[in-house]
């Protein structure tokens, strides 16, 4: 348990990961800034974690996937006086399909949630961060960054690019004392599958992603965690992701660009 309180900022902290995050940094001893939509739920989550371990929560109900909302985040925090020492960007989501056949509006908000939101944050939390040579943050990507992935095309690209700015940020800001961490889930057990946009997904899904093979979402945070305060560059989540993760970038592109095909196929029909 760290001594004096400091804050940390979660996206997506109502549901999964980002709800774990919530509760573990809260046992830490941190008071949180949290940043969903779902102004309820982080009401009822605030009330939670400010009773059980004494942390101040203070929530915000944004649509990060709207341009221009992580510079609403940033003077939230600025007017409530409220210094970001460590910065969470966890919320995310993917959707299922053929690119061909997608929703425009549902592929830009993609984007702009999982990269230029993320970006955005990391710039503005990032460089005060640099200005005080202290600070901390965690970005969340998937094992889908590792490879193409077929039928999640877009969403694999978003976290790809994460995990590839992620560890260039790392090193440019090493050299100021502010660590960066990109944490990479596979499967997890959360609302994400529900999400997809594919009618029932999240319970009939087989293959990679059933949901017995699902790693809980409080074990994936821990791990996120554990690597962010150990000053990791990057971890994925699990032995066996980890394995995958590592096989696919040897394998050569068109290789690993099948093999993924027809797991993806599998995974999302
Ligand atoms: N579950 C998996 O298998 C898996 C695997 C690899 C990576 N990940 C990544 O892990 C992260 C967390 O996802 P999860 O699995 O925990 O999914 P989840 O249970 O669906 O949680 C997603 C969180 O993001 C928030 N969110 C979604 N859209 C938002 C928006 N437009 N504006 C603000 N907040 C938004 C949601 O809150 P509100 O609804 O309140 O806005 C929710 O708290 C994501 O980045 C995801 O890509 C998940």
């Amino acid at each position: 348990m760290k001594s004096g309180r400091e804050t940390v900022l979660i996206t997506g902290a109502t549901s999964g990961i980002g709800r774990d995050f919530a509760d573990l940094f809260a046992k830490r001893g941190y008071d949180l800034f949290l940043a969903s939509r779902n102004r309820e739920k982080m009401d009822d989550i605030a009330g939670q974690l400010q009773a059980r371990q004494g942390a101040k929560v203070t929530t915000m109900a944004v649509d990060l996937a709207q341009p221009g909302s992580a510079a609403k985040v940033y003077e939230e925090t600025l007017a409530g006086q409220i210094e970001i020492s460590i910065l969470v960007n966890n919320a995310g989501f993917g959707s299922a399909g053929e690119v061909a056949d997608m929703d425009i509006c549902n592929i830009r908000e993609m984007i702009q949630l999982n990269v230029t939101t993320l970006t955005e944050m990391c710039r503005l939390f990032g460089g005060n961060m640099k200005k005080r040579r202290t600070g901390r943050i965690l970005n969340v990507a998937s094992t889908a960054a590792y490879q193409p992935t077929p039928f999640i095309a877009v969403y694999g690209a978003t976290k790809s690019y994460v995990l590839s700015f992620s560890e260039a940020l790392a090193k440019e800001m090493e050299d100021y004392g502010v660590v960066v961490t990109c944490l990479s889930p596979g499967p997890t057990d959360t609302n994400f599958f529900e999400g997809v946009g594919v009618e029932g997904l999240a319970e009939k899904a087989h293959g990679l992603w059933a949901k017995s093979r699902r790693m809980p979402s409080r074990k994936a945070a821990e791990i996120g965690l554990d690597a962010l305060f150990a000053g990791k560059l990057s971890v994925v989540a699990g032995g066996l992701n980890t394995l995958t993760a590592f096989a696919n970038r040897l394998a050569p592109r068109k290789t690993s660009a099948s093999l993924s095909k027809k797991v993806m196929k599998q995974a999302t029909t």
